[in-house]
């Protein structure tokens, strides 16, 4: 026996688990420097605030000193947490009684938020599609995951009543948990409409699950009317929301944060055990949104994320064939698109790949992973804008050839 293969015995199950999944993931994922990633859901690297975080790390250290370095932190911790919580009280937020805790990104805080309340085999709802990396936290905790279908103005939640009732009436288990990205939604850019929102709340507190609530891409609207978050509903502490500067000011300083009933964040804090989330680095991010015209940065941001929206909406009006349909967002950072019946889209991927353009294929995103088969979604945060047109004329040509041969 491999010495490799020895260990591999003695991982654990949820690690056996996560191994298997990303296995599958990644088989796609080699670059050449002429390749056009759609594929990557980065913000653009010129957006990063390089020179103020200079800037802010200098102040921060030369006025905190020693308390920047230790565990814990110091003050420009508590002052980042109320800074965040601030923020979200102006979007209509009442936070008076939620505890908040600030993640190594949102990544982490979706990946406590399923320790604390899953066992394996709880059911966590998610929407068809949803953000993959919810989809490995919840699996990770061993959930088992009921997909309720997303429609242009979010989840179906008929189907979802009914499903509970069914439950209800069945003496079954409910469900513990429903994931959702109510804002610009990962993959496939849709947001939940105001009336959805409320009924969602309404549903949790009937029925007795928690609300995750996704926030990731909440600022970056470009058009429309914003929307309170489905937190601004909870009066019984059904929803947590978690959020992120991984958009808004870079991905790399892997803050996020969640706020929750303190009995929910207790046990997030219990089981965090990582000696706190950079106290450095929250200092320096401290320092920068004190000093930070934030609102203009996201201005900015919008701004830019519209145009390169445009562009790719442009490109794909002009090349792909009549019978693709694709979303169109008013914010975030993804398009979804699908295919014309009979192309499946890993098959496409490997054709785009031969022609130099990259996209994730649909399949991932689905708690039941065969209903991505039809679909792709297409990043147009990252690619330049004058390289996003070659790159949808060159997965228009891939296509093309799958259409013209057939798979
Ligand atoms: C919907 C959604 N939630 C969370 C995340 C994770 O972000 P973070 O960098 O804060 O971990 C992403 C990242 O792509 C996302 O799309």
């Amino acid at each position: 026996m491999s010495q490799e293969f020895a260990l591999v015995q003695r991982l654990s199950s949820a690690a056996r688990r996560a191994v298997g999944l990303t296995r599958e993931t990644r088989r796609h994922w080699r670059t050449r420097p002429d390749d056009i990633q759609l594929s990557w859901g980065f913000p653009y690297p010129a957006s990063f605030p390089i020179a103020e975080l200079l800037e802010a790390a200098q102040m921060g250290l030369g006025k905190e000193g020693d308390r920047a370095l230790q565990y814990g932190g110091g003050d420009a911790c508590r002052r980042l947490e109320r800074w965040v919580r601030d923020r979200l009280q102006r979007r209509g937020v009442q936070l008076d009684e939620m505890d908040c805790l600030i993640t190594c990104g949102s990544s982490q805080a979706l990946g406590l938020v399923a320790q604390v309340m899953v066992d394996p085999g709880d059911l966590v709802v998610v929407e068809g599609p949803t953000f993959m990396g919810a989809l490995r936290a919840f699996r990770n905790a061993g959930a088992q995951l009921h997909q309720v279908t997303l429609e242009d103005d979010g989840p179906d939640l008929r189907a979802l009543r009914e499903w509970l009732q069914q439950r209800l009436r069945g003496g079954q288990p409910m469900p513990k948990v429903f994931y959702t990205v109510p804002n610009f939604h990962n993959p496939t850019g849709c947001c939940m409409s105001l009336d959805k929102r409320r009924c969602l709340v309404e549903l949790a507190e009937r029925y007795g699950f928690l609300i995750v609530e996704d926030d990731a891409y909440g600022d970056l609207r470009f058009e429309g009317e914003d929307l309170p978050p489905l937190k601004a509903f909870d009066r019984q502490g059904v929803v947590a929301y978690v959020g992120t500067f991984s958009k808004t000011i870079a991905p790399g300083i892997r803050i996020g944060w969640i706020f929750g009933a303190e009995p929910l964040i207790a046990a997030m804090a219990r089981l965090k055990a990582d000696g706190g989330t950079s106290p450095f680095v929250q200092t320096v991010v401290a320092y920068y949104c004190e000093g930070a015209n934030f609102d203009r940065r996201v201005q900015v941001l919008r701004a830019n994320y519209r145009r390169r929206r445009d562009v790719m909406l442009h490109a794909l009006e002009r090349y792909m064939p009549a019978d693709c349909r694709w979303t169109r967002p008013q914010g975030g950072f993804f398009v979804w698109l699908r295919l014309p019946e009979g192309i499946d889209s890993r098959e496409l991927l490997v054709k785009a790949i031969d022609h130099g353009v990259s996209f994730v294929d649909g399949r991932p995103f689905f708690a039941d992973v065969e209903e991505g088969a039809r679909y792709l979604r297409l990043a147009f945060c990252y690619v330049p804008e004058d390289r996003m047109e070659e790159g949808i004329r060159r997965l228009t040509q891939a296509l093309g050839e799958l259409l013209e041969t057939g798979p």
